[in-house]
Parts: structure tokens; sequence; C-alpha cells
């Protein structure tokens, strides 16, 4: 995808990194630099940190770091070029979207197309003759019509080419068909409709394209669900059914059911905030997106032990945006949708406002792992519960459990608490022997970071990296590192990063972290950051890079001695495979 380098680096230029966090994080100068709470985790004490210097951002806190388009990326959940759409936008520039690969573009445009016709075709088919099937089984459901088109709900019949021949006269091809997931080639190079026999169940995205579908059985037969492959127009692990709808709820929070009929039947039920993942575990990328829109998810799986394991997993993922996490628990049915057409829209209501905090509900399975008849059990579970309620930021919320949690127990509410306080301490040592390690760290001296651990010469890398951060810091030095060639860096990374700069620079253009993020893998930009970070002497830049060019110079010259000896060479290029 060529986007003009050029445009990037004035869009990067353009876009001040304190001026674009500022849009989404309150940040307070201190020391020519600024502070705010992380928007990518949830905390209460500012460790989010911007450089304007350096145009860049770290947060102590979750690690994260990088230039403006990573911040873009990883806040709005975008890829790569749409950052590059929604900076240019914000900077009052033309996105040369001409430019961009034109092919791909049209491919994109007309596989949606494709969708929007199926789904229309599959809704049309609940209305004729061959699609009563399908009509009674939603019917049998308990769908109103009203619902059925509310959600685009359809029917592929029976056969093998039904949808193929209606998409064919609309202009539609082989090609189409296979690339979007609607049809399967077989061993004769002919192809066939994947969903036969189906209900189907369209999946729109935010901006109201169908992406792709599923397709439930009428009967028993398996898969019972059967979704679309990921295309180039669909992804399983980042969007949600029916956020679409659920996005502009006034109830205040999002419900995440598992299926397409728990979300189908709570949304003709009265609750229009509810969503489901598609048939996977809930992703890292699908709680970021949750928490674009709401600030409370209720998770409501089903009452299996397979609902109760799943909502484990997510809870932590939700959790880590900031989201306000309860968790539902249907009981008297297997899931949300029997739960609601057996026991009625109040009864739902009810369990929706009784819906435990994560606390409660954390708190409730570790129990469920002892026997709290056994005395022995008994003290082992309040020992662990302690250990978990330690975890939490707020005074307050740690006594209340303290109390609960004497109650259940029998154990003293003070003792309890001592033992809360304990593991709290401990797990504030911890991090404190890490952030002083960190703040003592002399220029020099760094010390080996954990992604340094894997250098397989850390002495030049730090020098190598040394290299880097000047070059980055002050692109006047590059004269003082001629001769240097990316084949004496020990590190292959840090020799691609010094590969890149050093032609940027040949080319007379700036560097800066956010013009590169585009030219480097996302690893690769993290390592940048992170070196970039770091402290140096620029007063002295020339004698700083003297120094490194000595140092890189001399292990390079020992790592050649050994080198003569055969089993140390085996070995060095065995580690260099494995390091960075
Ligand atoms: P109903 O039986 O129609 O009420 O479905 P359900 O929502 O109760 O289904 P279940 O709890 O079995 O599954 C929940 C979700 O997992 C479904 O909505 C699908 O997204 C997904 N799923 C279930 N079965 C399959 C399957 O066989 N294949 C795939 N790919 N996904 C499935
Ligand atoms: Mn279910």
């Amino acid at each position: 995808m060529a986007i003009p380098s050029a445009f990037i680096d004035e869009l990067v230029a353009r876009s001040d990194i304190v001026d674009v966090v500022s849009d989404y994080v309150t940040l307070t100068p201190k020391g020519g630099s600024y502070w705010g709470l992380c928007p990518f985790h949830g905390e209460k004490t500012a460790s989010f940190h911007v450089l304007p210097d350096r145009q860049l951002y770290h947060c102590f806190g979750c690690g994260k770091g990088g230039g403006v388009i990573s911040f873009v990326m990883e806040l709005e959940n975008l890829p790569y070029v749409d950052a590059l759409r929604l900076l240019a936008k914000r900077a009052g520039m033309e996105f040369p979207e001409g430019d961009l690969d034109e092919s791909s573009r049209r491919r994109r445009g007309r596989l949606l197309a494709l969708n929007k016709e199926a789904a229309r075709y599959f809704h049309s088919q609940l209305h004729a003759p061959q699609g009563q099937p399908g009509l009674d089984y939603l019917r049998g459901r308990g769908l109103s019509k009203g619902i059925m088109t509310r959600f685009g709900l359809g029917y592929a019949p029976e056969g093998w080419d039904g949808l193929i021949k209606a998409m064919a006269q609309k202009g539609f091809d082989k090609r189409d068909l296979l690339d979007a997931g609607l049809a399967v080639s077989n061993q004769k190079g002919g192809i066939y409709d994947r969903f036969r026999n189906r209900v189907m169940f369209p999946i729109i995205d935010l901006r109201g394209d169908v992406i792709g579908f599923g397709g439930r059985v009428l009967g028993d037969g398996t898969p019972k669900y059967l979704n679309s492959p990921d295309t180039p127009v669909f992804n399983k692990s980042r969007n949600l059914f029916a956020l679409n709808l659920a996005k502009t709820t006034k109830l205040g929070r999002i419900v995440l059911t598992e299926g397409y009929m728990d979300t189908i039947s709570l949304y003709q039920a009265g609750f229009d905030c509810a969503v489901a993942s598609l048939g996977t575990a809930l992703t890292a990328d699908h709680a970021k997106l949750l928490s674009r829109f709401t600030k409370e998810v209720v998770i409501c799986y089903d009452a299996d032990t397979a609902g109760i394991q799943a909502a484990n997993r997510a809870i932590p993922l939700l959790e880590k945006t900031g989201l306000k996490v309860r968790v539902l628990r249907v009981t008297g049915a297997k899931d949300p949708d029997e739960f609601i057409r057996t026991f009625g829209r109040d009864a739902f209501a009810r369990l929706l406002d009784q819906s435990e905090n994560y606390v409660d509900y954390n708190l409730r399975q570790l129990q469920s792992k002892y026997d709290l008849e056994d005395p022995v059990q008994k003290t082992e579970f309040a020992r662990a519960a302690a250990e978990m309620l330690s975890t939490l930021d707020s005074p307050v919320e740690r006594e209340v459990y303290a109390g609960q949690l004497s109650a259940l127990t029998g154990v003293g509410k003070a003792a309890l608490l001592q033992e809360i306080q304990r593991a709290w301490n401990q797990r504030l040592r911890g991090a404190k022997k890490k952030q002083t390690r960190r703040d003592m760290t002399p220029v020099a001296q760094v010390q080996p970071r954990a992604r340094q651990l894997r250098y397989s010469d850390p002495r030049s890398a730090r020098a190598e990296e040394g290299v880097i951060r000047l070059l980055m810091l002050d692109p006047a030095l590059a004269r003082e590192t001629a001769g240097l060639e990316p084949a004496h860096f020990s590190s292959p990374v840090l020799g691609k990063i010094y590969q890149v700069l050093r032609s940027r620079l040949q080319a007379g253009r700036p560097l800066q972290l956010g013009m590169l993020e585009g030219e480097l893998e996302r690893e690769e930009a993290e390592l940048l950051a992170e070196i970039l970070r770091q402290p140096e002497a620029l007063e002295n830049g020339t004698n700083a890079m003297a120094d490194y060019r000595a140092m890189i110079d001399t292990q390079r010259a020992k790592r050649e001695d050994t080198g003569e000896d055969a089993l140390l060479a085996a070995r060095d290029s065995y580690r260099k495979k494995k390091s960075l």
C-alpha cells in the first residue's frame, strides 16, 4: 500500500503528540514533559508520560509506548492506514486516497456489495415458499417479524447453488463468492453454496456494512453454527455481533453474551444493549472496542462450565481497558435466551440489577474450590481470598470485603485485614524495587532491560542503541557515523533500525518516531520507542557517538576472535538466530 512518504512525514510533523494525546487524556505539565492517567489500563495515579521533545508516550504502569501513530492505532483500535486517515482529518490534510492500493480498495468495496446483496437474498427467502422451514424455525424460537427484519435475519435454502445463481444475476462471479466466503470450491474446480438449509444471521459492522454471516442448522445437525471464514472484510476477533445496534443504547451498559440467539432474545425483550462474540473467545481487541462505547460491561454467558470458564477469561481482558465489569448468572435456564423465554423480561431485569461486580464473582469462584466445612481448607480459602482482595486499590472496598469474608469464614476481620495488608505490602515492595532500579540507572550503564536480555551481545547492543538514539535526537550526528555499517551491529533488529534511519537521512528526510512506525514491524517500533525514551548526554553528542562506535568495534573484534573457535562460532550463530 503506497502512501507517499512525504505525506506521512508532513502528517506526523503536524500532529504534535501532546495535542493528539490531549484529545483523549487530561495532561498535566511537569518539568518539560506531561503526565496523565493511562488510557490503556485503568489507574488512579498518573503513570502515563508524554515527552514532547522526543514525540513519544510511555506508560510506567502497563509498559505501552510509541509515537503518535501507534498511539492512535492502539487507542482507536485502528489499523495503520485508518490511523493515518484519522490524523489527516484532524490536521486538516487531505488523505491521498487515490494513492492507496486502488485494487485492494475496490476489492473490499466489491465484497461488501456482494455481502449486502446476499443478505437481501437470504432475507427475501424467508417470505418465499422454499423458505418456509426457515421462517417456521425462527417463529418457533419466539421471534417476531419485526425482530427478524431489525436484525436482517434470513434463510439459506436447501440445494447447492441458490445463492450462487442469484448473485450471478447481480453480476458477481465465482471469485467474488469464494473471496467473500459465501461459496466453497469442490475438487472439480466448481463451487457450491457454503450456507445451505440454515437460518442466517448477518454480521454488521459499526458503519452498517454486512461483513459476514452466521448460519444455524434448523435441527440437530452439525456444525450447529457455521460462520463466514475470515475474509478481507471480516475478522472475528475484531467484531462483535449487534454492536451496531448496542452502541447507541441508553441503558448505560453493554451485555456481553455468547450467542446470536441470546443477543436477539434480549433485544426483543427490550434490552437493546446486548452483543455477542462470534463463536470465539473474547479478545483484547473486543474489550478495547467495547470500552469505546460504554463504561460498564455485564458478562452474561451460558450457565455451564464452558460459560464460567469463558467469563473467567474475559474478566481480566475487560478490566484492563478500565471497564467496570459485572457478571450475571442465569439460574434455572441454560442461557439468557432460554431464561427470558421462560421467566420473562422483568425477571431478567432483576438479574441484571443483581449482577455481581467482578470481586463478588471472583470470591465466589474461589470459594467453590474449597470445602468450608473443613477447618484447614477454610483457613486456606481465607488466605487465598485475602491475597485476592489485596489487589483492590480502594481501602474502602478492602474493608467491606474483609467484613464479608469474615462473616463467611468466621476468621476475625482484623486478622483478615492484616493478611490483606501483608499481601499488599509485598506487592508494593516488588513494584517499588523495579521503579527505583529504573530511576537510578546511570546514562552510560543502562541496565539490561527485559528485552536486552535477549541480545546476543548486550554490551555491543547497548552501544548500538546509543547510536540509534543519538541519530534520532540529533540527525546532524550522522556525519560521525561514516563507515559504520548495519552489518557491524551485533543485533539484527538494531542493525535494521539503523539501516532505516540511515537511508532516511541519506534521502534528506526528517527523523521522528511517528514517521518510522509504518516502516518498522510493530515489535521493532516498540523497541525503538523504548530506546528513544532512555536518557542521553546530548550536549556531548560527538564524544558519546565516538564512545559508542568504539564499543561496537571492540565487541565486534572480540566476536570475530572467538569466531575462530568452531564450537563457539556454532553456539554464537545459534544464539543469534534465537535473539532479536
Ligand atoms: P441456540 O442453540 O441456537 O440457542 O444457540 P446458542 O446460542 O445457545 O448456542 P451455543 O450456546 O451452543 O453457542 C453459542 C455461540 O457459539 C453461538 O451463537 C455461535 O456463535 C457459537 N457456536 C455454537 N456452535 C458452534 C459451531 O458448531 N461452530 C461454530 N463455529 N460456532 C458455534
Ligand atoms: Mn447458548
